[in-house]
Parts: structure tokens; C-alpha cells; sequence
């Protein structure tokens, strides 16, 4: 068997024994792994249907070393947030069915069966609610959810796995960037590509963010916050930086980088766009130059980890071109604003995107 095997527990009796919040430092979180106390697991048979899905304690896990995931690869993640509700009354997940729909096209491409849109979900709402003490107190952060989708079973030759295994874990989470909400430093990556036309840039396979660890590193190294990627055919269109994806503002105009295949189709990229959107903004998806901008008023990333990060700066081939006072754009600010409001439960939800627990 070349499965995954875990400690089974039962979750729902010793849920009621844990205290209401978890006791750690919540004004200092980050954006690190803090282990919580469950897990979820579901796998497939060999009919590629999910079933039997169940909550396990949070720990290591064991899989053959011929697994599909460990030698080819075979695997996608998600990537959602759960808030607090500022009454303590509730948590709330942003548009998780967007990330069920989001796995199962990854899926499609990496050939591997996927859990419905309703097992996702249900199985999102499971896990969040085992690690309810871990949801942090509204305004300090959120919980992390991250699914995964693996191929489990043993290959050794090239081929899809026998076996695939569904997993979600959870983390509580602050801001993403050691700058914390303060802008962000980027350079302009032109020797190394992230995804190229016919490959897997578009979809959260993992390999894609393998393949970024080296410029990234080196652009930290060098003291920037993270690296923005060009497209590979004319090293001129801006694609999206590692975690992230990218607007730019000019004259109140917002324009990105359209979803062609290369780039993530961000849940957070849609919400923003929408927002910006239903708050009168003229919102373009197009090819944007690397010209336009550095000629930008404002530029700002999305993402759900990175939710809206104001770009303090661009470097690109030895030029440094500064945006703004040190401080967020007014465009991205009044975005962030918004969506994080609907987000968190202070303002009402109009668009229906969030899901009480
Ligand atoms: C997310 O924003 O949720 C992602 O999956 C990006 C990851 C590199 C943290």
C-alpha cells in the first residue's frame, strides 16, 4: 500500500475539553506553521471517487517513497482564510467553494482525481471548526487553511499514481511579509521565468512554487521583499510575483495581468477586481508592460496570504522607481479596505462571499 497512514483520533469528544482560545502570543503571529490540533484526511478508491473523509489529530504523516507527489510532483494545494468575527459570535471562510472549483481544474490538468465541490467544502468547515480555538480574535489575523491534493499511491515509472489523498491543515496566520502591512520591495526577475504558455503556470500545482525559491532567494538575499516575474516569450508583460498577484494604478484606471494560462486566476485577484469594480473603478485584465509600470501611481498584490500589499518599490535592471510616501496607495488602500471589512464581518456582505460558521 502505498498510501498515507496517520493517528486516527476522535475529534468531536475532545473538542469540548480544549478553552475557548489557544494560548499563545496572538500580537505576534507571522506567517509560520503553528501546529493545531486536527487535521482532515480523505482519500480515493481506486475509481477516483473521495470517501470516508475524517478528522485526525495534526502530526506527520506517512507515505511510500515512491509516491507519486515525492518523485514526480503530483500535487496541488489551496490556500483559504477563516476570521473571527469582532462579537465572537462566529468565523467566517472567504468563497471556499471558489477553491474547490480552483482544485478540481488543477486537478484536471495534473491528472488526478478531486473531491467535489461539496466534499471541499464540507471538509474545509470540519477542519475549521476542530481548530476553532486557533481562529484568532478578530483584527489579529486569520486561520490559514491549506488543502492539499496528493498523489499518493506508488509510481515508478512516469505515470499518474494508483492512489491520491485529500488533506487540509490549518494555521493561525498574520501578515505575510516581514514588512507587515508596510510596502513591499520588488525586482523585476528577467533570467528566470515562473510558468511558460502550454505549462502548468496557471493552476497551484506545487512544482510552480519550487520553481521560484531560486530567485526568490537570491532577490532576499539582496534585501527585496520578493520577486515579480515577466512573461518567458517577450520578457516584457508583467506575469505575477511569487506568491501573489500583481495591479498597477494609473490616472484611477487599475489594470492586470489577464488569466492566460501562466498566471494564477487568484480568488483574492477576482474579489479585488469586482470590488474595485462596484466602487466605480474602470478595471482593465490585459497585457501590462513592464514600461507601464514603472510608470504607475500605484501598485499593489494580491493574494490570500498576502491579501492587498502595497509595492513600496520596483527595481528593474539597476533602476529603482519608489511609489507613494512609504504608505499604502489611495486606490489600494480603499480596496483593501472594503474587502477586508467583508472579509473580517465589519461591513455587511452585499457581494455573499463569505460563509458563516
Ligand atoms: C496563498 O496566498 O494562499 C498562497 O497559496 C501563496 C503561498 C505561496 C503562501
Amino acid at each position: 500500500n502505498g498510501g498515507i497512514s496517520t493517528t486516527r483520533c476522535n475529534a468531536v469528544s475532545s473538542r469540548a475539553e480544549v478553552s475557548e482560545l489557544a494560548d499563545i502570543d496572538w500580537d505576534n503571529i507571522g506567517f509560520g506553521l503553528k501546529p493545531t490540533d486536527y487535521m482532515y484526511v480523505m482519500k480515493c478508491n481506486i475509481d477516483g471517487e473521495f470517501s470516508n473523509g475524517e478528522l485526525q489529530r495534526f502530526g506527520n504523516i506517512e507515505v511510500s517513497p515512491s509516491a507519486g507527489v515525492l518523485n514526480y510532483g503530483q500535487g496541488l494545494f489551496e490556500g483559504l482564510k477563516a476570521y473571527r468575527k469582532k462579537d465572537g459570535s462566529n468565523i467566517l471562510l472567504f468563497r471556499p467553494e471558489e477553491n474547490a472549483i480552483r482544485m478540481r481544474n488543477g486537478a484536471e490538468r495534473m491528472c488526478m482525481p478531486a473531491p467535489t465541490i461539496e466534499q471541499f467544502v464540507e471538509a474545509v468547515k470540519k477542519t475549521v471548526l476542530a481548530n476553532k480555538r486557533w481562529v484568532p480574535p478578530s483584527g489579529k489575523g486569520s486561520l490559514y487553511v491549506r488543502p492539499l491534493l496528493m498523489g499518493t499511491g506508488a509510481v515508478l515509472g512516469l505515470a499518474p499514481a494508483p492512489e491520491y489523498t485529500f488533506l487540509i491543515y490549518v494555521s493561525p496566520v498574520g501578515n505575510y511579509f516581514k514588512e507587515g502591512v508596510a510596502p513591499i520591495n520588488l525586482i523585476v526577475e528577467s533570467e528566470f521565468h515562473r510558468a511558460t504558455p502550454g505549462g502548468t503556470g496557471g493552476v497551484k500545482t506545487i512544482g510552480n512554487y519550487a520553481a521560484v525559491l531560486k530567485a526568490q532567494s537570491i532577490a532576499k538575499a539582496k534585501g527585496y521583499s520578493d520577486v515579480l516575474y515577466l512573461d518567458c516569450v517577450y520578457n516584457r508583460f508583467l506575469e505575477e510575483v511569487s506568491s501573489c498577484n500583481i495591479f498597477i494604478v494609473k490616472d484611477n484606471v487599475i489594470s492586470t495581468p489577464e488569466i492566460k494560462g501562466t498566471i494564477l486566476p487568484g480568488i483574492t485577484r477576482k474579489s479585488i477586481i469586482d470590488v474595485a469594480r462596484t466602487q466605480g473603478f474602470q478595471v482593465e485584465e490585459r497585457n501590462v508592460t513592464v514600461d507601464e509600470l514603472l510608470e504607475a501611481d500605484e501598485v499593489f498584490c494580491t493574494g490570500t496570504a498576502v491579501v492587498v500589499s502595497p509595492v513600496g518599490s520596483i527595481t528593474y535592471k539597476g533602476k529603482r522607481v519608489s511609489y507613494g510616501e512609504g504608505t499604502f496607495g489611495t486606490v489600494s488602500k480603499q480596496l483593501y479596505t472594503v474587502l477586508t471589512s467583508l472579509q473580517m464581518g465589519l461591513s455587511e456582505d452585499n457581494m455573499k462571499w463569505t460563509v458563516n460558521l
